[in-house]
């Protein structure tokens, strides 16, 4: 097991434990609080959850909480919910209305402040658009979009009308949005003519125009006109978002749906080239991000949240839109980088809005200590009270420098453990209650029965590695693969009998019970917290035309926790060189995206194979790692092979 969380000994770790002004004013301010609800919320999960629902807006009432035939759940079930209702219009119908939901700063420095009011007029604006332009109930929606509000309100739109959204993260490339359209059946299309990233204009219609070149389905584009960069409108195709939105009334009533329609589909990477639709519902999904925004980030009306992951991640699904406006607080959202103009970008962000909980990845930690402390410094980010962490272990120099300088000593944190597939965080500190150790997401949240487990199914002992294991079903759960359920039960739900959820992720506890995550069991990479499959990036490499083989690994990497190295076997009639590898490299990010860019790409005469003919990545992961291969290499193929490739990486 691979491990990206080395820190063993975990009884000489520091504790941190939440300051007494700030477990006073929490909901919940006691490990004894925690405790206690936690042993009620695992001894009767349904009570918690219907509690937890019931503080959302229902049209109809539920008949039975729960219908579990593993791993089919049904939540809420008979009840009916308008999602958007819940997010949008019952705080913009009460004393929230010119309340601030969210506060959005482009990265050329233009600003907009939304309220409640206006995000429902806005929405319903939108969701009339979309039933203008044909889109049905359960129709797929794909959206594209660079972080501007547009991108959170047609969300919200395709949820009001109870469409299906899509949203493709705005850095993939023209292939990977082909692959997701074509999987998903979209028709319609909302994107944008490009965002701002690092100063320059990073143009988005041209993409979908080059991924349309493959697909014959899509019957309507809407451009949002947010960059006035030239791009090429298809007369009888493309529509801009501000002619649409002029023709449409700005009211529209939400009518509800089963608490089971589905509400959306994103995809995520896996163990094989083809991305995986992972499918969320609405009524238990939105009672898991309302739930966890209300604990875990103890979110308050007067707080002003601050979750800078993009809204292509479900990161951004949960903790940008559904979550934060399901408890009606205010927002921060930035378009652009975090280093732009300088790193100090976030931190006078903070200071200017007045950001109370602010909520990253380790991976920017990271960049920001690398740039030095003098960016947090020369800001007053004393309105901060609480942080948060997400999307892979947060190393204990990251957690102590982001609870130093960041949090100025007083603000716990938060480290969240959860997947695209769980749609809420069920691992992390209740911050009034739970003390803190750098490196751990610590316990897991009310009604989550999380477990470590070894091959046999038994539970390990404080100190062992296994399998993370969730032994019940949550409302926010994954329902299945968009169209794929044998892979959905194959996947998640067959390493062990009697309906266990298999998250793919190494895990231990330690002898307080907390869990410590290792790292992912499956050939799935964690690099800068976005989840990347070897083979898909393996897929991307073979298709270009002078490649015969790819193998990808992970190797350690002090800022994105993981980098990708890639062995690449050339055909005969090409020949190696500096060109190649750039050209190879650059072919992996027009395919998937320049996230996926393999960081080193060593040519090999061959790669190390089984007689079967399997290739051991294990071998090639020790040689990125160590530089050398100590393991088993009996079962090689060919074992001259392994001085080529221990020739190719020192090169
Ligand atoms: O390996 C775990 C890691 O990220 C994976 C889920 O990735 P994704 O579906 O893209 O969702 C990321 C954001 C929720 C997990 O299987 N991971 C996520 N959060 C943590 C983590 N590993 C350790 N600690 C965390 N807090």
């Amino acid at each position: 097991m691979s491990s990206q969380n080395p820190s063993l000994n975990h009884d000489k770790d520091t504790v941190h434990k939440p300051s007494k002004e700030f477990s006073s004013k929490a909901r919940i301010s006691s490990m004894g609080a925690y405790r206690k609800l936690y042993k009620e919320s695992i001894e009767k999960p349904n009570k918690f959850w219907a509690r937890e629902a019931k503080e959302l807006v229902w049209q109809k009432p539920w008949e039975k909480v729960l219908t579990w035939k593993a791993p089919h759940a049904k939540w809420f079930d008979g009840g009916k919910l308008n999602v958007c209702e819940n997010c949008v219009d019952r705080h913009a119908a009460g004393p929230r209305k010119n309340k601030a939901a969210i506060i959005w700063e482009g990265e050329p420095g233009d600003k907009r402040v939304i309220t409640y009011g206006q995000l429902q007029k806005d929405v319903c604006r939108f969701a009339n658009v979309l039933l203008k332009n044909g889109v049905k109930a359960k129709d797929c929606v794909l959206i594209y979009m660079p972080m501007v509000p547009e991108a959170a309100i047609a969300m919200l739109a395709c949820a009001r009308i109870g469409a299906v959204h899509n949203v493709v993260f705005g850095g993939f490339a023209a292939e990977a949005i082909a692959d997701r359209l074509e999987d998903s059946g979209a028709k319609v299309i909302v994107t944008a003519d490009g965002g701002w990233r690092r100063g320059k204009v990073v143009a988005l219609k041209p993409v979908v125009d080059e991924a349309l070149t493959k697909s014959s389905q899509v019957t309507r584009v809407i451009v949002l006109n947010r960059c006035n960069n030239s791009i090429a409108m298809e007369p009888t195709r493309d529509v801009w978002w501000h002619d649409e939105v002029g023709t449409v009334s700005s009211k529209h009533i939400a009518k509800g749906f089963d608490s089971e329609h589905p509400l959306f589909v994103l995809y995520t990477s896996g163990s094989t080239g083809k991305p995986k639709g992972i499918l969320h519902t609405s009524g238990g999904y939105l009672t898991g991000t309302y739930s966890t925004c209300k604990y875990i980030f103890d979110m308050r009306d007067e707080d002003v949240f601050w979750c800078t992951a993009d809204v292509g991640w479900i990161t951004g699904h949960s903790y940008i839109v559904y979550g934060p406006l399901a408890n009606g607080v205010t927002q921060v959202m930035y378009e652009g980088a975090p280093n732009f103009p300088d790193f100090g970008r976030f931190w006078k962000m903070v200071e200017e809005y007045g950001v109370t909980i602010f909520y990253t990845a380790p991976t920017a930690i990271r960049a920001f200590i690398k740039a030095g402390n003098p960016f947090p410094e020369a800001h007053d980010l004393s309105s901060l009270r609480l942080l948060g962490s997400v999307g892979e272990p947060i190393n204990p120099e990251a957690w102590n420098w982001y609870h130093k300088y960041i949090g100025g000593g007083k603000c716990p944190i938060v480290d969240t453990w959860w997947q695209t597939e769980t749609g809420a965080i069920l691992i992390s500190p209740i911050p009034g209650a739970t003390p803190c150790k750098p490196g751990t997401a610590t316990l897991p949240f009310f009604g989550i029965d999380a477990a470590i487990l070894d091959d046999a199914g038994k539970e390990c002992k404080a100190g062992e590695d296994g399998r993370l294991v969730i032994r019940k079903p949550w409302p926010s759960m994954i329902r299945s693969i968009y169209g794929d359920k044998e892979r959905f039960k194959k996947t998640y739900w067959s390493d062990y009998a009697g309906g266990i959820y298999s998250a793919g992720d190494g895990a231990r506890r330690d002898k307080d019970g907390n869990f410590w995550i290792i790292g992912r069991l499956d050939d799935v990479l964690n690099v800068s917290g976005h989840r990347l499959g070897t083979a898909e990036i393996e897929s991307a490499l073979v298709s270009h035309p002078a490649v015969a083989e790819a193998a990808v690994v992970g190797r350690p990497d002090d800022m994105k926790g993981q980098a990708v190295a890639a062995f690449v076997t050339l055909k005969e009639e090409f020949v190696e060189s500096e060109n190649l590898r750039d050209e190879l490299r650059n072919h992996v990010g027009k395919v998937i995206g320049a996230i996926a860019k393999p960081d080193d790409l060593h040519f090999a005469v061959g790669l190390p194979k089984t007689r079967s003919g399997k290739i051991m990545r294990r071998l090639l992961k020790e040689l990125v790692c160590t530089g050398r291969i100590s393991g088993n290499i009996t079962t090689l193929e060919d074992g001259s092979v392994i001085d080529s490739l221990l020739r190719s990486i020192k090169r």
